[in-house]
């Protein structure tokens, strides 16, 4: 149970918050989908309406997941998006565009950055949305509106199941806004289907966990450095996977566009250097998978988690297919499980790593 605030049978709540994220999806769309009262208030969606531009604010994976939002937002609400860090745009904020919206991706909701951002922007009366955790927060409070993300508490320091979640609340907004601006690749997918494909994926992949913890083993439990890579919603999963594996096992980890290897990261590939390569878009699979080839010729370990119509012999993982938009809900779960295993092996605390808080409330 998602609510429950007890490990259960669990021996850390990273795991047993990995494991809740099918039940997060199907709650988020429950809240949001199946209520008699519709949970975003008429006036929010006016006021994104007239929005030229919205500004995604936030930290670490919140910021992340954002990222994976950029497109959801202009496909689906065709509008214009910029994904910001917290702590970058409190300091130097870029040139507006004329009617900005701003939303503030946060967790906890109490994220100092954050604040400090919401605070400037409020002072220039520009409309605001908090989409967090904790719904009494005080991102929540200070924002003009907020919208829950239904994960319930996440305990462990590394967010998992509150970062599917984000993606999940911003494709509903993003799709409720383009239907109502009468977009039509809003009205074509079905967000909410999509959700329940998402659950049953993320399922399989959780059911796997001993074949999660033997790649663990193989590919990172004794190694000093890791690299993801991936070109759009891939990228955007690979720097959050590399986030993951930093923040648990201490391996140090990189996620890079795979494009961008052969302009300079690719000295860093020494024999067995493990390199997890994202295949989860159609137009730019064969351009990943020939870099896969080139940093296999200079002895990485590499390892390939496909979506299942780009799927080819060899791949070490298979996930099921979804909207190309919304893949990175499943193709994380791997990477979680990975930073997971291959912590426990190493003999970290997984709920508690060193040097991280679970909520960032200084500048
Ligand atoms: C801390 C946590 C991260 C989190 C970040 C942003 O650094 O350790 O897991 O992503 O803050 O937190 P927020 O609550 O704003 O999403």
């Amino acid at each position: 149970d998602a609510n429950d605030l007890s490990k259960g049978t669990y021996d850390s709540y990273m795991l047993k918050e990995i494991d809740e994220q099918p039940a997060v999806l199907r709650r988020i769309s429950e809240y949001y989908y199946s209520s008699e009262q519709d949970k975003l208030a008429p006036q929010l969606l006016d006021d994104l309406q007239k929005a030229d531009r919205l500004y995604i604010v936030a930290a670490g994976t919140s910021y992340h997941a954002g990222l994976v939002a950029r497109q959801l937002f202009e496909e689906l609400a065709d509008i214009p998006v910029e994904v910001q860090l917290a702590s970058e745009f409190g300091y130097h904020m870029p040139k507006l565009s004329a009617h900005p919206f701003f939303i503030f991706l946060s967790q906890s909701g109490e994220t100092a950055d954050s604040r400090q951002v919401l605070d400037q922007v409020r002072h220039l009366n520009y409309p605001t949305l908090t989409i967090t955790n904790v719904i009494n927060s005080t991102l929540a409070r200070e924002a003009e509106y907020s919208l829950p993300l239904c994960a319930g508490p996440e305990v462990a320091v590394a967010s998992t199941k509150a970062y599917i979640a984000q993606i999940a609340v911003q494709a509903i907004l993003a799709q409720k806004l383009g239907l109502r601006k009468k977009i039509a690749a809003a009205s074509e997918l079905d967000v909410a289907q999509q959700l329940g494909l998402a659950a049953n994926a993320i399922q399989t992949i959780v059911d796997q966990k001993d074949y999660l913890e033997q790649l663990s083993h193989d590919y990172f439990a004794q190694q000093n450095a890791a690299f993801f890579i991936g070109r759009g919603n891939g990228y955007a999963v690979a720097i959050e996977a590399a986030l993951k594996l930093k923040e648990v096992s201490y391996v140090h980890a990189e996620g890079f566009a795979a494009g961008e290897l052969k302009h300079g990261t690719i000295a860093l590939i020494e024999e067995q250097t493990p390199v997890v390569a994202f295949i989860l878009e159609q137009s730019t699979a064969a351009h990943t998978r020939s870099n896969v080839k080139e940093v296999l010729s200079r002895g990485a370990h590499t390892l390939i988690i496909s979506k299942q119509s780009l799927a080819q012999e060899g791949d070490q993982l298979v996930v099921a297919d979804l909207d190309e938009r919304l893949m990175p809900l499943v193709a994380i779960v791997p990477a979680q499980l990975f930073a997971y295993y291959t912590a426990v092996e190493r003999g970290n605390d997984v709920d508690q790593p060193r040097n991280l808080a679970k909520s960032v409330t200084v500048e």
